[in-house]
C-alpha cells in the first residue's frame, strides 16, 4: 500500500471511529505521513466571477511544490500554539517540506500532542520563547485569549526582517482589548482557513483543500501579500480569497455564532423538541432533524447547490420548503442583525477574552460540551450513528 493510500485508509478508519463515537485524539491518526501530496490543480486563473462579482483568487497552481519549497528555503516557520490550527497547519507544512518548529508551553496538553505527532523536544519542539527566537515567520496560533495574555512575552522576538502571521484578524483588529500592536518594521499577514484544523489536515491528506482568506495589515517589504499567498498554499489551503483583518474577524465571529455552529445547534434542538413534545419517538425526531440533514441533504447542497438538493426531493417536500423558507428567513434576520452588531461593537470579543483567559477555561468548556453530549437529542444521535450499516459490528 502506498504512503498516500495508507494515509487515506488511516483517515477513513479515524472517521469511522469518530462517527461511531469512540474516543481517541482525532489528530493522532492523521499526523504522520511520509510523502508530500501531488498538486493536482493546473489552472492559474487569477480572477473569477462569483455570482456576478469579480474577485481575485489564488490557487495551488500559482505556487507548485518546488516553487513553494524554494520560496521558503531560508525560512523557519515557528508555529506558536498547537491547538487544531497549529496542528493542522504545521503538519501540512512539514509534509510540504518546509522547515517547521513548534512553540508551546512545556508539559501542557499541546506539548503532549506535539510529541505524539512526531515533533522532537529540543529539535523541532520548543518553548514559545525559544521557537519565537528561531522563527523567521512567527505564526501566532495561540488561542485568541492567549494571544493577548502572552503578547508582552512574544513582542521582543518580533524583530525586523521577521514576518508576523495570524489565522484570525481578532488580536490586531480589536487591539484596544488585546493590546496586540505589532512593531512597525515587520510584515503582518493573515491566512484564515475556513474550517477546523482537523479538516485542513484531512482534506490535505486526501489531495483536497480547505479554502482560506488572506489579508495584510502591514506591508514593510512590499511582499506581504505574496508571503500570505505562499503561506496559505504551504498550510494546505484550497483556493485563497482576499479580505482585510477586520472583515475576516467580523465575518468569522458572525458565521460561527450563526449558521456554522450556534444557529444550526439552536435550529436542530428547536425542531427536535417540537417533535418530541408531540409524541414522536427520539429515533423519528433525530432522523427527521439531524440524520437526514447531515447524511442526505446537506452533502447535496455542498455538491451542487441548494436548488439541486431541492430538485432531488419530492415535489411535496419542495412545495413545503419553498413556502416556509421565507418565514425562517424573517424569523432569523433580526437575530442575525443583533449578532452582527454584537460582533462589530466588540461585545463578542470581550466575552471570548474574558471567558477563555480563565485558568479553568478548558475544563469549563468541557462541562458545557458534556451538557450537550448528555442531552437527549445527541444521546439519541449516538444510537442512530451506531446503527449506520458501516458502524454495525460484524
Ligand atoms: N479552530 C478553528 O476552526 C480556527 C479556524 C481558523 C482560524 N482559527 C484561529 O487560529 C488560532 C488558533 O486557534 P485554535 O483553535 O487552533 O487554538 P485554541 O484551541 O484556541 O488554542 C491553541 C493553543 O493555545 C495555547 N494556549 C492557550 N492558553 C495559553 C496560555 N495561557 N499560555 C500558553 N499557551 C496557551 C494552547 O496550549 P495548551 O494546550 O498548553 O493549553 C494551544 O496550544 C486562533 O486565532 C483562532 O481564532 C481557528
Amino acid at each position: 500500500m502506498s504512503a498516500r493510500n495508507l494515509a487515506r485508509t488511516v483517515f477513513r478508519a479515524a472517521s469511522l471511529r469518530a462517527s461511531a463515537g469512540l474516543s481517541r485524539p482525532a489528530f493522532a491518526a492523521i499526523a504522520q505521513r511520509s510523502s508530500a501530496p501531488a498538486f493536482s490543480q493546473t489552472r492559474g486563473i487569477k480572477t473569477m466571477n462569483f455570482g456576478g462579482s469579480e474577485e481575485i483568487v489564488y490557487e495551488r497552481s500559482d505556487m507548485p511544490l518546488p516553487k513553494l519549497q524554494s520560496y521558503f528555503k531560508n525560512d523557519t516557520m515557528a508555529v506558536l500554539g498547537y491547538g487544531p490550527q497549529g496542528r493542522g497547519q504545521s503538519l501540512n507544512m512539514r509534509d510540504n517540506g518546509l522547515n517547521v518548529v513548534i512553540g508551546v508551553r512545556k508539559d501542557g496538553r499541546s506539548w503532549k500532542h506535539a510529541i505524539e505527532d512526531g515533533w522532537v523536544p529540543g529539535k523541532t519542539l520548543f518553548s514559545i520563547e525559544e521557537a519565537a527566537q528561531k522563527g523567521t515567520y512567527l505564526m501566532n496560533l495561540l488561542s485568541d485569549a492567549a494571544q493577548r495574555d502572552l503578547w508582552k512575552i512574544l513582542a521582543p522576538f518580533i524583530t525586523k526582517g521577521k514576518t508576523l502571521y495570524f489565522s484570525h484578524g481578532f488580536a490586531v483588529t480589536y487591539n484596544d482589548q488585546t493590546g496586540v500592536v505589532p512593531p512597525a518594521d515587520v510584515d503582518v499577514i493573515l491566512c484564515a482557513p475556513k474550517g477546523s484544523g482537523y479538516t485542513l489536515r484531512t482534506l490535505f491528506l486526501d489531495g483536497k483543500g480547505l479554502n482560506s482568506s488572506i489579508a495584510v495589515s502591514q506591508d514593510i517589504t512590499g511582499k506581504a501579500k505574496e508571503k500570505a499567498v505562499a503561506v496559505g498554499i504551504a498550510i494546505g489551503s484550497g483556493y485563497l480569497y482576499e479580505t482585510t483583518f477586520k472583515k475576516e474577524v467580523v465575518s468569522d465571529l458572525f458565521g460561527e455564532r450563526g449558521i456554522l455552529m450556534g444557529a444550526i445547534a439552536g435550529l436542530f434542538r428547536a425542531q427536535y423538541d417540537v417533535l418530541r413534545a408531540n409524541g414522536h419517538s427520539p429515533s423519528e425526531a433525530f432522523n427527521e432533524t439531524v440524520e437526514e440533514a447531515t447524511q442526505s441533504l446537506y452533502p447535496l447542497i455542498g455538491e451542487k447547490g441548494m436548488d439541486w438538493m431541492y430538485s432531488n426531493c419530492s415535489v411535496t417536500a419542495q412545495r413545503g420548503a419553498l413556502d416556509w423558507q421565507q418565514k425562517f428567513y424573517d424569523a432569523t434576520s433580526p437575530v442575525y442583525k443583533e449578532l452582527y452588531e454584537s460582533v462589530v461593537n466588540g461585545t463578542e470579543v470581550k466575552r471570548a477574552l474574558d471567558k477563555n483567559s480563565q485558568p479553568t477555561y478548558r475544563e469549563d468548556l468541557e462541562v458545557e460540551l458534556a451538557e450537550i453530549d448528555n442531552s437527549e437529542i445527541w444521546r439519541a444521535g449516538k444510537t442512530v450513528r451506531s446503527l449506520r450499516p458501516e458502524n454495525v459490528k460484524k
